[in-house]
């Protein structure tokens, strides 16, 4: 195809595709089925490997293109990021309201009154429509230079909309990760067995300081856009207008926003919005108040730390007090005990709360909670409440001090604590608790996707011994499960096509599905595209596989050690007999794997492509692209002006290209 044909076509195509994006993402009205909108961004990222220079920086598969950085380049902003004084009662507000009509006596002061959106500030720059910079706050007047991450996140846009774009704009908004895509994250992180995060701000918090742009597309960060900060070009006199201004330029606003004529406008508006937070999807600390008119702003103007036209109006974090009833221990599918709270329910933050999370046995210890105890609970972002004191001079008495078991409570067998782990363990394989919870991941949605089967299900099969491990599934018959209690024949049928149609789950599906310690869905994908089977996957050792960008030694020798179980093998060959997928389907195939495996790390200048297109382009064709020189790279493409980057690589002994041998390596 002409250079001009391919032009053509791939702007159509980020045309349409920013068209989809904002119906889904933003408008939740998409109108194309996902497939549909993956064929179109696979055609473009076709026309873009094909034609390197037509890559644009706001083509929308640079979403996710950038390259990982080892530190992030300081942002320096002008006019500094402030931050918000905290008011925590109707009475505070109104006294800043005074503060205001002393300053301004002749203002007819409008208010906009907003959500207080609990993620992280972030400050977003665009020159003639483009995103050129994206940053985190940081101290407020130095940030870090995070571009490529802020680019990952859908409602972002690249490339402002409409006909009249200022010259030059910056705006400030909140990142922040909606209810769902956190838990998402935390089931992730606990399927690798990770930490999972407290609640949704530290795990944006965590996303946005994540190295590789790749790892943080998965994470679905979402932004809401509430601040001007500057402006080149077009009029706007007050900040409801410039909120409607970010909307047409295709920004994401938050709609609960009011312009309230007077503070008892305002200050119900902050009442409603108390009362009805949880009906969100994400979560909010309180309201902010703004002043409309950007003139009475100016005058009002700021103190050190914050403008005076502006507060914040914050909610009480829920408390609650409850009877503990007694510390139970839960053991998880990777074998940790954890103790929680059995407490006697109570309403609180829109759900009746039964447990609370109690973490440790140090931090039982530190709380000084016993059975029988009135405690306090909390639940501020966090999915699991925690208990944060005890009530002193309740004790009931009868509650003796929390020892963690020495048996699991689950099948019996002694726990272990690994030299150098925190973690309580039970390492019985058979332990039910643990069966029962890894065939749960097995059925889950990002795993083998087998609908119908709930926790409720698995207990009954598990309890009933028809299923042992993730094997047996494909063994049960329609009789089996029919005879199970509160099974209708319909949902028998149900359950057994479900599973069957398992059997055609892509291969990532299933390498994530094992429940492979640290191996959450991401590192699954990355494995799949090094390896085309299971069985590949299976031999690989454990220096082959600390070998791939992305998997290091810990990750490594989990994979290796769990492949090398017989149990595990015997189960696995199982699933092959039951006609389960085992190699990588079309779809995840690299375009190519001409460079499967290969690492590349580029210094000094290109001359025919820029970093992003370069780094884009190897991972095209199923290779790597590091920051960073070391054993594991390939190949070094030295331009001129390269730095340390090449003498390391000399050093190393690591093949050097200049930039038309990588043209030719590509080609
Ligand atoms: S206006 C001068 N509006 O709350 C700062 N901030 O300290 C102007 N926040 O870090 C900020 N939702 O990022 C504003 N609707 C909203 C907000 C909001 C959340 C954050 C902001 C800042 C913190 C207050």
């Amino acid at each position: 195809m002409d250079e001009k044909k391919a032009a053509a076509e791939a702007a159509r195509l980020r045309a349409e595709i920013g068209r989809h994006d904002r119906l889904y993402y933003q408008d939740a009205k998409p109108v194309i089925a996902d497939e549909a909108y993956d064929a179109l961004m696979r055609r473009l990222r076709e026309l873009e490997a094909a034609h390197p220079d037509l890559a644009t920086p706001d083509s929308p598969t640079r979403r996710v293109g950038g390259a990982p950085t080892k530190k992030f380049p300081e942002a320096r902003h002008l006019p500094p990021m402030l931050s918000l004084e905290n008011t925590y009662s109707a009475g505070e507000v109104r006294e800043w309201g005074e503060r205001c009509r002393k300053l301004l006596p002749k203002e007819d002061f409008r208010y906009v009154v907003e959500l207080k959106i609990d993620g992280l500030a972030v400050a977003l720059t665009y020159e003639h429509g483009l995103l050129v910079r994206g940053a985190t706050r940081g101290d407020g007047e130095h940030g870090d230079e995070i571009t490529n991450n802020l680019r990952t996140i859908r409602t972002v846009p690249l490339k402002l909309e409409g006909r009249e774009v200022p010259g030059r704009l910056e705006v400030r908004g909140e990142a922040f990760l909606s209810r769902e895509a956190f838990r998402l994250i935390n089931e992730d992180q606990e399927a690798a067995d990770e930490e999972p995060f407290a609640n949704p701000r530290n795990a944006a918090a965590g996303s946005l300081k994540l190295q590789d742009p790749a790892l943080v597309a998965h994470r679905h960060l979402d932004l809401f856009v509430h601040t001007l900060a500057a402006i080149e070009g077009l009029p706007v006199a007050t900040h409801a207008e410039a909120l409607d201004l970010f909307e047409s330029l295709g920004f994401k606003v938050n709609p609960h926003r009011k312009r309230a004529r007077s503070l008892d406008e305002a200050l119900a508006y902050c009442a409603k919005w108390e009362k009805e937070r949880e009906t969100l999807p994400y979560d909010i600390d309180g309201m902010v108040l703004k002043v409309d008119s950007f003139e009475a702003q100016r005058r009002l103007g700021a103190t050190a730390k914050s403008p005076r036209w502006a507060i914040a109006f914050k909610f009480p974090t829920p408390q609650a007090r409850t009877r503990l009833r007694e510390i139970a221990v839960q053991v998880g599918r990777t074998g940790v005990l954890t103790p929680v709270a059995i407490l006697d329910p109570f309403p609180l933050g829109g759900t009746t709360i039964g447990r609370a999370t109690l973490h440790n046995e140090e931090e039982i210890e530190r709380l000084g909670v016993r059975a029988g105890d009135l405690v306090i609970i909390e639940k501020g972002g966090e999915v699991i409440p925690k208990v944060v004191g005890v009530v002193p001079g309740n004790r009931s008495g009868s509650g003796k001090a929390f020892r963690m078991p020495l048996l699991c409570p689950a099948c019996g067998e002694p726990v272990t604590k690994p030299k150098g782990e925190v973690a309580v363990r039970c390492s019985n394989p058979a332990c039910p608790a643990q069966v029962k919870l890894a065939i749960e991941h097995y059925c889950r949605r990002e795993a083998m996707e087998i609908e119908h089967v709930g926790e409720a299900l698995v207990a009954q099969l598990v309890d009933a011994g028809l299923v042992k491990d993730v094997a047996d599934l494909y063994d049960l018959t329609r009789e089996q499960v029919a005879g199970l209690e509160r099974m209708a024949e319909k949902s028998a049928d149900n359950v057994i096509e479900a599973v069957r149609a398992s059997r055609k789950r892509p291969l990532a599906a299933l390498v994530y599905a094992l429940g492979i310690r640290h191996v959450g869905t991401r590192v699954a994908e990355i494995l799949t595209r090094r390896y085309k089977t299971l069985g590949s996957l299976m031999k690989a050792s454990r220096e082959e596989l600390t070998g791939i960008h992305e998997v290091g030694p810990i990750v490594a020798a989990s994979i290796h050690a769990y492949f090398r179980c017989p149990q595990v093998r015997r189960m696995v060959a199982r699933l092959g007999d039951a006609g389960v997928n085992m190699k990588r389907t079309k779809e995840e195939a690299p375009v190519s794997d001409a460079l499967a495996g290969k690492t590349f790390v580029f210094t000094g200048e290109l001359e025919g492509y820029t970093r992003p297109e370069a780094e884009g382009l190897v991972r095209k064709l199923g290779g790597n692209a590091s920051g960073s020189v070391s054993k594991k790279t390939d190949y070094v493409v030295a331009g001129p002006n390269a730095g340390s980057k090449l003498k390391k690589a000399q050093t190393l002994g690591v093949t050097i290209l200049d930039e038309a041998g990588f043209k030719k390596l590509v080609a």
